[in-house]
Order: structure tokens, then C-alpha cells, then sequence
């Protein structure tokens, strides 16, 4: 199993390159069930949760090629197959994501039940309710999730919780349906925006996405269509906060400064000089040691419960206290443990963790446990002294395009190692 292995402390510095959005581009893959036309889809990020869909949909029938750029071509016009296996949606519960394309342009879905999940109970009884509105007959049967419907309809919903891949999946199965749909309460995150302009791009008649009331006009069909990911900015936000860790320097290029607005505040906030262009973001820490900053996750464009941990590791050795509270999901703290074996004061009372700053971490073997808490030990690992080895990272390689080679660019000593 890959192992890090991280020689810190060192300062960073140089450029990231930054890549294609991972919670853009799965919902997007999911998307191209939906159409009868090839489709192009670029700035695809090399990642094991996109294999994961890439996989997925080829088992259904979906052709799928990738050229020499790593632009995908995906040619949903012969699905074979209405079925997501147990064995896909157990390593990556966003293949929950088919769901809604396949029932509105089959009228049929058998999808597994996600299960449980390292950070909490994330249920998806809320994209449930929502096909159901929209006139789907959904039983549970066997751990499967099975959606049957003629046509789907246009309808009212209101969501109950603000839910990112249920707005998605509900937005995906009510632009084939008939008549108009109202999602209201729906994630204003920027990935659901970037799904949105995708089916534009095929053809879908969307308005509003982006805000908390998004109206869809169902179509017939949608055809084919060319369409290039966002930037991934929860990727950016973790390597700009390594560089405010480390005190260091780092530009991220081929970013979206405008979708990292709550993050840029803070680590502004922790002392860094944040400077931003079109498509970059330039982080200058100047040596310095960051200060304590009060985070409190919440939808978009609050802070990101994806940003978390990374503050956690940030606070672990910034000047002063600090709380990180955590509103979206239940168990998410689980990178705490980790980072108070490699020395760091941190208490948990609730969903909030109180963290008074170290003056330095010391290195520890340490087990990352789901996809951001593996990004915090990572960061916390740059900054601590001595060698960290960083177990399970196949976590870190659900969502992180190269992590290793991009630390490296930008000076730090972190190898992969194999056992
Ligand atoms: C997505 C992101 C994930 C991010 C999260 C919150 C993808 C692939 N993943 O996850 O990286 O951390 O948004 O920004 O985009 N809920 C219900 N019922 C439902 C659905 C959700 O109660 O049917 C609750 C969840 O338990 C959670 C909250 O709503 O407490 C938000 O979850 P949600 O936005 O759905 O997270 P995901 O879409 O799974």
C-alpha cells in the first residue's frame, strides 16, 4: 500500500499548476447519460474517483476514449445497462450521481445504496424524495436503490438541507423531464454552477443555478457538446494554505480566485499577503508563522467543510487559539487524533475543535482517514519536524491529481514509497 513520506519543516516556493475540478467532473461524467450525441469533455482531472466513474459508465455500455491531451470523449448513445454495482458506489459514494441521468432518459435505475461513510451518515433520502416528486416509483430493495417512471415531471421542491449532489442529481433528471421543475434551497456551489453550463452546452434550458433558486424548462433530448471543467478549488485552497504553513511563497495557476472568496479571507486573515489575476492566486507568507483563525463551515459561499482539516493542521501552529466548527458533516475530525500525535493541542467538544498553536509539530507516523483529513496531515507533515509518513493515502489519490510531484515542484521533500 503507497505510503508518504514527508521531510519537513521547509518553505515553499514556486508555481502549482492546478487542476480540473474532481466535484465538477463526476457530476459532468454523470451527466453525458443524459445525451444522445458525443460529447468532449476537457481539464478532466487524473484521478481514482474519476476512473471510478470513467468505469462506471463503460459498464453501462458508455464508450469512453481519452487522448493523448486527456480530453474525454464520451458517446452515450448505446447504454446497455441502467445498473450502478455495489462494488463501484461502495468505494465512491458520488456514484450515486447516475442516478437521476438514468432515469430520466431510460426511466429506469437500479443504483446500490452508498452505505456508510468515514465521515458521517451522508444520506441521500433527499434525492430520494425529490425523483419521487417528480412522479418516480423508488423502492429500496436488496441495498438498491430502484427508480422506475415513465416520463419524469416538472414539480416544486424545496430542499429540506442544503445538499450538493442532490441539487446535482436533481438538476440532471429535470432536463429531460416534462414541463418546468423549481429547485429551491438548492447548493450554490460552484461545481453545481459548472454541471449547470455543461447541459447548457448540450442543450438543457437552465436558469438561476448558482443561486438558491434554480428553474429548469424539461427538454426531449439533449445532444452533444464541448465543454472544459472548471478549476478545482478546494485543490488550490490546500496548496495555498501549505505555502501559509511552511511561510512560504507559491502562485496556483490555472485557479478560479473567485470561487475561493471564504478561504482567501482567511488565510488573508492568518497573516498572508493574498494577490490575485485572472486565473492565478499568489499566496506570500514572508517567513512568517500564520495566525489562529475561527472557521465555521457552512454551504457555499461560506467556508468549505472541504477546507477544514487543512485549517485544523493551519491553527496547529499558528500564533494563539482558535476554533474550527463544523456544521455539514457529523464525524469529520478524525484527522484531530492524528494531528495531536504528531504534538498539536487540540480539544473536541461537540463539532467544535478548540486548538491552541504549537510551536512546532513533530513528525509521526500517521493514518489518513478519508479524503481532506489526509490533505490536513500531508500539510501538517510539510510543516513538522523530522519524517512523517503518511499511511492509506489512497485517500489522498481520490482527489489530489499528483500531489507528490506538485509539493515537489514548489521545494518540498516527499517521496511515495511503496510497501
Ligand atoms: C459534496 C461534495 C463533498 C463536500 C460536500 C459538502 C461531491 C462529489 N462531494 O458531497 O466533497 O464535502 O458536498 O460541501 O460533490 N444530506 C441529507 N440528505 C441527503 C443528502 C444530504 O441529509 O439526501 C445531508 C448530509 O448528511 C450532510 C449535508 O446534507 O450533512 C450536506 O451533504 P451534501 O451536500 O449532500 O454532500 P455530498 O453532496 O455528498
Amino acid at each position: 500500500m503507497d505510503k508518504l513520506l514527508i521531510r519537513g519543516p521547509g518553505e515553499l516556493s514556486g508555481t502549482v499548476k492546478i487542476s480540473g475540478a474532481k466535484n465538477a467532473a463526476l457530476p459532468i461524467l454523470a451527466g453525458t447519460l443524459l445525451a444522445t450525441e458525443p460529447i468532449v469533455v476537457r481539464n478532466i482531472p487524473h484521478l481514482k474517483d474519476v476512473t471510478t466513474i470513467i468505469s462506471l459508465l463503460q459498464m453501462m455500455g458508455v464508450q469512453v476514449t481519452i487522448d493523448d491531451q486527456l480530453n474525454v470523449e464520451v458517446d452515450a448513445s448505446n447504454v446497455t445497462s441502467r445498473e450502478a454495482p455495489y462494488e463501484l458506489v461502495r468505494t465512491m459514494r458520488a456514484s450515486i450521481l447516475v442516478l437521476g441521468p438514468l432515469v430520466a432518459r431510460f426511466g429506469e435505475a437500479d443504483v446500490s445504496l452508498p452505505g456508510g461513510c468515514a465521515i458521517g451518515a451522508r444520506p441521500v433520502n433527499l434525492h430520494i424524495a425529490g425523483l419521487q416528486a417528480m412522479g418516480a416509483d423508488v423502492s429500496v430493495e436488496n441495498g438498491f436503490i430502484k427508480a422506475r417512471a415513465r416520463r419524469l415531471k416538472g414539480t416544486h421542491i424545496v430542499f429540506d438541507t442544503v445538499t450538493v449532489t442532490g441539487t446535482e442529481n436533481l438538476l440532471m433528471a429535470a432536463v429531460l423531464a416534462d414541463g418546468e421543475t423549481v429547485l429551491e434551497n438548492s447548493a450554490r456551489e460552484p461545481e453545481v454552477t459548472d454541471l449547470a453550463n455543461f447541459l447548457i452546452e448540450l442543450g438543457a434550458k437552465i436558469d438561476g443555478a448558482g443561486s438558491s433558486t434554480i428553474v429548469v424548462q424539461g427538454v426531449e433530448k439533449l445532444g452533444g457538446g464541448d465543454y472544459t471543467v472548471l478549476p478545482d478549488r478546494i485543490e488550490a485552497g490546500t496548496y495555498l494554505v501549505a505555502a501559509a504553513m511552511t511561510g512560504g511563497r507559491i502562485r496556483v495557476v490555472d485557479a478560479a480566485p473567485d470561487t475561493l472568496e471564504a478561504v482567501l479571507i482567511k488565510l488573508r486573515e492568518a497573516g498572508a499577503t493574498i494577490t490575485t489575476g485572472e486565473g492565478w492566486i499568489e499566496l506570500d507568507m514572508k517567513g512568517r508563522r500564520p495566525t489562529a483563525v475561527d472557521i465555521r463551515t457552512a454551504p457555499y459561499p461560506a467556508f468549505p467543510t472541504d477546507m477544514q482539516a487543512q485549517f485544523c493542521a493551519l491553527n496547529a501552529i499558528a500564533d494563539g487559539v482558535s476554533t474550527i466548527t463544523e456544521t455539514i458533516f457529523e464525524n469529520r475530525f478524525q484527522h484531530v487524533l492524528e494531528l495531536q500525535r504528531m504534538g498539536a493541542d487540540i480539544q473536541l467538544e461537540g463539532n467544535t475543535a478548540i486548538i491552541k498553536g504549537v510551536d512546532r509539530l513533530m513528525a509521526a507516523p500517521v493514518m489518513a482517514t478519508d479524503l481532506r483529513a489526509s490533505a490536513g496531515l500531508v500539510l501538517a507533515g510539510l510543516a513538522a519536524t523530522g519524517e512523517t509518513l503518511v499511511d492509506r493515502i489512497y485517500h489522498v489519490d481520490r482527489g489530489y491529481e499528483r500531489i507528490e510531484e506538485k509539493l515537489r515542484q514548489v521545494g518540498a521533500t516527499i517521496q511515495r514509497v511503496t510497501s
